[in-house]
C-alpha cells in the first residue's frame, strides 16, 4: 500500500516537473519576444513624439514594431503606407456616398471635389512610396525632397477636402459619414510628413 502510493506520488512529481520545465521554457522564450517588442515600441513613441498627432503615430505603427524595429526609413516608409492606405480607402467611400440618393446639391458638389482631391493624394502617396524604395546612396537628398514635396501636396489636397466638408452648407448625416474620416488621413498624413523630414534630416549628418 505504501509503495503503491510512492510509486503513484513519483508519478504525479515527475508529470509536474515536466510541466514546469515546459511551462517556464515557454514563458520565457514570450518574455524575451515581449521585451524585443516593447524595444521596439518604444522606439516609434518616441519617434511619434515629433509628429503633431504622437498618439494616433503610434496606434497606427505600433502593429509595424516588428518590421520597423529601430529604422528611420523603415518608420517613414511605414508611415506612408499607413497614410496611402487609409487615402485609398476613404477615396473608395467618398465614391461610395457621392452615388447615395439624396444628396442636396451642396453636397453632391462637396463629393465631387473631395473625391478629386483624395484620389490625386492617393497618387501622390503612392509615387512617395515608390520613391522611398528607390531613395539611396548620392540621390538621397534629391529623392527625398521630391518625397517631401509629393506628401506636402497630398496633405493640402486631404485638407481642402476637409475644409469643404466643414462647409455649413453641407448636411450633418455626410459630414459625420466621411469628414472624421478625411480628417483622420490627414492626420496620418502630417504624421508621414514628419518621419520623412526626420529621416531626410538625419541622414545629412
Ligand atoms: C509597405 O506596404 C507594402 C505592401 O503594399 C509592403 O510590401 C511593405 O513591406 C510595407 N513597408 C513597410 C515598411 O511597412
Ligand atoms: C464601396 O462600395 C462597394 C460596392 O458597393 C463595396 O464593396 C465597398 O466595400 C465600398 N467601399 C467602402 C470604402 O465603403
Amino acid at each position: 500500500m505504501e509503495r503503491t502510493f510512492s510509486i503513484h506520488a513519483l508519478i504525479i512529481l515527475l508529470i509536474a516537473l515536466q510541466f514546469s520545465s515546459y511551462f517556464s521554457t515557454c514563458s520565457a522564450s514570450r518574455k524575451s519576444h515581449s521585451n524585443e517588442y516593447l524595444t521596439n515600441r518604444k522606439y516609434i513613441k518616441n519617434s511619434c513624439r515629433a509628429t503633431t498627432y504622437p498618439k494616433l503615430c503610434l496606434k497606427s505603427l505600433a502593429r509595424h514594431a516588428s518590421k520597423i524595429k529601430a529604422d528611420p526609413k523603415l518608420l517613414a516608409h511605414a508611415a506612408l503606407n499607413t497614410s496611402f492606405f487609409a487615402a485609398k480607402t476613404t477615396s473608395k467611400l467618398l465614391a461610395n456616398m457621392s452615388k447615395v440618393h439624396g444628396l442636396g446639391p451642396n453636397e453632391a458638389a462637396a463629393m465631387v471635389d473631395c473625391i478629386a482631391d483624395v484620389s490625386d493624394s492617393v497618387q501622390k502617396l503612392q509615387k512617395s512610396i515608390k520613391e522611398m524604395d528607390r531613395a539611396e546612396g548620392s540621390d538621397l537628398q534629391v529623392q527625398m525632397n521630391d518625397i517631401q514635396m509629393w506628401v506636402n501636396t497630398a496633405l493640402d489636397e486631404e485638407e481642402t477636402c476637409m475644409n469643404a466638408l466643414a462647409n455649413k452648407a453641407i448636411k450633418s448625416k455626410v459630414k459625420r459619414g466621411v469628414r472624421g474620416r478625411v480628417v483622420k488621413v490627414a492626420h496620418l498624413t502630417s504624421n508621414a510628413l514628419t518621419l520623412v523630414k526626420s529621416f531626410a534630416s538625419a541622414q545629412k549628418n
